[in-house]
């Protein structure tokens, strides 16, 4: 292995790996079991309804979705009780303490295509950063529970910066790398978002899946001949109470309200989008800027899939014409929103085409608000 003296300082995104649950649950079927819910709680409160006392709830439409999001399908770890209008949760058997946990599962089998992809050994990794909007507890860290179970020598800790952490994890990555503290660290996002978003809440049943995503940062030193070189990155962060999930260790010290609806994903979708495209576009053609890069030379643009019209105005705004498919893909219509994943399955997913010398930008933005830009190059 390359030692300390040898190495570069240049960080690279050697490979990247995904894992996509089997199960998948289309528009028709999910607006089909909410408006189930809906017709049983309508009936069940139909005195107070009648009486003035209880509002009746409303019923979803695919059309909506499809026509305010750009999501057709959304992929989960468990289809059937989320779709039973009596659960409309994730089920599965609790896993003892000697098991490995679901999210560090998920986010291993994306972690091994990635060192698969690139030709390296867990051995020769330094760090993993578990890099999600959801752990699945405080402590141990998903991060060291996978760098047991992969095999690796070195140290791992959870971050958590909701749907930009995975861009958070990249540049923190790059800078193990640029500071010569790693030579090899995986930037790793198991995103089971079915666990925090609120089936019952119109407003927000059709937004997110589940996922895991991993992206292996090295120094250029010891990366494969196939990678992308790391232009730069830059992260921003601005206080918000637009997206918001109150969920935490002290609402047991207010019991009485431990299960409410704002432990769950909440947004004020209208404001989000409103305030976060023209602070993500400016972001970005500023950060080119300083890059000296022209954004209109962008050859692709990977962009946090949270929505269609979000993503078409900032694409608008970086390249100067409407963007077509090709230079900002989109993933949203099968995988939905999945959180600090996404822009890392629209790179995953559509970057082989591009030739040596291209330029792109993996942008993540969401709650916080934070975002995060990483502009890549393509090597030889
Ligand atoms: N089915 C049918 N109608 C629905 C509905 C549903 N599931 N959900 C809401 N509606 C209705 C609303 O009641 C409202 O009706 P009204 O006009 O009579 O009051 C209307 O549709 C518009 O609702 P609104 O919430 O303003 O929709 P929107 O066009 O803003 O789209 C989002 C909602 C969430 C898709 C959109 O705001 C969005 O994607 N925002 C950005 C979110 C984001 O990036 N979040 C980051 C998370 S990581």
């Amino acid at each position: 292995m390359t030692d300390k003296a040898t190495m570069t300082g240049r960080p690279v995104i050697s490979s990247t790996g995904l894992f996509t649950p089997s199960e998948s649950i289309t528009n028709e079927e999910l607006v089909a079991s909410f408006n189930e819910y809906v017709r049983r709680h309508n009936a069940a409160n139909a005195e107070a309804i009648e009486a003035g006392e209880v509002e009746p709830l409303n019923e979803s439409s695919v059309e909506f979705i499809e026509k305010a999001s750009g999501i057709k399908a959304r992929h989960v770890m468990a289809k059937v009780p989320v779709l039973d209008p009596e659960i409309m949760a994730p089920r599965w058997p609790q896993r003892s303490n000697d098991e490995l946990s679901i999210l560090a599962e998920i986010g291993v089998k994306a972690a091994t295509q990635a060192l698969e992809r690139a030709g390296r050994k867990p051995e020769d990794v330094d760090a993993v950063l578990c890099a999600a909007s959801n752990m699945e507890r405080p402590y141990p860290a998903m991060a060291i529970e996978i760098q047991q179970a992969l095999g690796i020598d070195g140290f791992g800790f959870d971050m958590n910066v909701a749907c930009s952490s995975a861009t958070f994890g990249i540049q923190t990555a790059a800078d193990y790398i640029r500071s010569g503290n790693a030579k090899s660290v995986l930037v790793i996002s198991p995103e089971i978002t079915s666990g925090h978003l609120n089936w019952r809440d119109r407003d927000s049943h059709f937004i997110f899946g589940d996922v895991a995503t991993a992206v292996l940062v090295e120094d250029a030193a010891i990366a494969p001949a196939d990678h992308w070189d790391i232009l730069g990155t830059k992260l921003k962060t601005v206080f918000s109470n637009n997206i918001r999930n109150n969920f935490g260790f002290l609402n047991r010290a207010y019991p009485d309200d431990a299960g409410g609806p704002d432990k769950l994903f909440v947004q004020e979708g209208r404001k989000v989008f409103k305030e976060v495209v023209p602070m993500v576009a400016q972001m970005i053609v500023d950060e080119a800027e300083r890059l000296d890069l022209d954004p209109q030379g962008l050859r692709r643009l990977w962009l946090h899939q949270a929505n269609t019209g979000m993503n078409r105005l900032i694409a608008h705004r970086v390249l100067g014409h409407e963007a077509n498919e090709d230079e900002s893909p989109t993933v949203l219509d099968t995988y939905g929103n999945t959180s600090s994943a996404g822009s890392i399955i629209a790179f995953h997913l559509h970057s082989k085409d591009l030739e040596a010398g291209d330029t792109g930008l993996i942008c993540s933005f969401g709650a916080g608000y934070s975002a995060g830009t990483v502009f890549v190059r393509k090597s030889a």
